[in-house]
């Protein structure tokens, strides 16, 4: 009996497995934030491909929250709207459509890393903006006091907080089931949450309550517009392993952990790192795991477990040993768009699974 292929059941919303395609930027927008062929296909093939959840790449909640100018956003109906054909077929597909909601901080305004993700200076290139921080310094690569830097003034947290519930509505209208808040990888709000990056003397710096005020307000935000049926999850980075200077951690992140199952969270979806360019992860199959592991022992929420998890019994034992709730996959749903059939032919072994349109491949 396979525990992966089991329905996850989060308020009204039944996935029909535990396996999630992870939030993956393609950089393919032209122009303006809104999707393409490409999006339309690539979710699509995905879902064709039997994941349980299909979430879209970080999806800017205004335009200055995208990494390159090609990422994907919802800041306008208009946005929605063209969202819409890919939620509509990713539930013809029995999956449940999932958004990511972003903001880069002061990791936006870059070129795409084909091109070297390297930034765009608004001063030099009209492509190019402005970027927040929490301090007024930029990414670690790049440091100094930046001028296209401008560190946020409680307006700016204001209006990217009323730019996250707003991205929220539109994502309901476009047909989205479940909300992602992106608090990892070193964007915007992993930048107020870490004190590596968060040097801010205000109320939102300083002791734990204060540099989590930020995402606990945005996600506040985002729960008062979802829908009670619906969930919302969060992802973190579980540490930003940094283990030699003050920094964010698996210990803080099991008490904000714990303040979002309050402020009705429903899963978080646990990645790590991507802050500083001096963070020493272990890396190897499953390596992120174990924090996963510990923010459900210590909580009781739900969590997602994602990175370097390539095989299906891999996954399959993730979840039946109640390390997670989920599995999120990313490179290896590039490397096949079919990973989930593949993954329920060998685990669950029911054809019936598979689209009509390609039965006859394993009957
Ligand atoms: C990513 N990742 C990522 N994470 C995220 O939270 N939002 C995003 O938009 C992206 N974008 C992205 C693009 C590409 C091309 C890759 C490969 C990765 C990280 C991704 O979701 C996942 O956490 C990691 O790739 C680790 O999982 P895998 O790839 O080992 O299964």
């Amino acid at each position: 009996m396979s525990e992966l292929f089991s329905t996850l059941s989060m308020r009204e919303v039944e996935v029909p497995n535990r396996l999630a395609v992870s939030p993956m930027c393609q950089y393919s927008c032209e122009p303006d934030g809104l999707p393409t062929e490409w999006h339309r296909v690539h979710l699509g093939s995905r879902a064709v491909g039997g994941a349980g959840i299909v979430m879209t790449e970080a999806t800017a909640v205004e335009p200055r929250g995208r990494i390159t100018p090609a990422d994907l956003g919802i800041w306008s109906d208009e946005h929605a709207a063209a969202l819409e054909p890919i939620t509509e077929f990713v539930r013809e597909q029995g999956g449940v459509p999932a958004i990511q909601l972003a903001h880069a901080g002061h990791k936006a305004s870059k070129t795409r890393p084909w091109e070297g993700n390297v930034p765009i200076h608004p001063e030099e290139n009209d492509d190019g903006w402005e970027v927040l921080s929490p301090s007024p310094s930029g990414y670690p690569p790049f440091p100094g006091d930046d001028p296209s830097i401008r560190k946020a003034t409680h307006d700016d947290i204001a209006d990217v907080v009323e730019a996250y519930r707003a991205a929220a509505e539109r994502s309901l209208a476009a047909g989205f089931e479940i909300a992602e808040v992106h608090a990892a990888h070193g964007y915007l709000l992993h930048e107020f949450l870490s004190p590596a990056t968060n040097h801010r003397e205000d109320e939102y710096g300083g002791s734990f309550e204060n540099r989590t005020r930020f995402v606990r307000e945005v996600v506040t935000a985002v729960r008062e517009v979802w829908p009670d049926d619906k969930p919302v999850f969060v992802r973190i980075s579980g540490t930003d392993w940094l283990a030699d200077r003050p920094s964010w951690d698996i210990e803080q992140s099991v008490r904000l952990a714990s303040d979002l199952k309050e402020l009705g969270v429903d899963l978080v979806d646990v990645s790590s790192g991507g802050l500083h360019p001096d963070q020493n992860p272990p890396g190897g199959p499953n390596f992120q795991v174990p924090l996963a592991e510990q923010i459900r022992e210590e909580t009781g929420i739900a969590v997602g477990a994602v990175g370097g998890i390539t095989e299906p019994e891999q996954a399959e034992a993730i979840v039946q040993n109640g390390r997670a709730d989920l599995v999120l996959v990313g490179r290896e749903f590039l490397r096949d768009p079919y990973f989930g059939l593949r993954a329920a032919d060998e685990l669950a072994d029911e054809p019936e699974s598979w689209p009509i349109q390609y039965r006859r491949a394993v009957q």
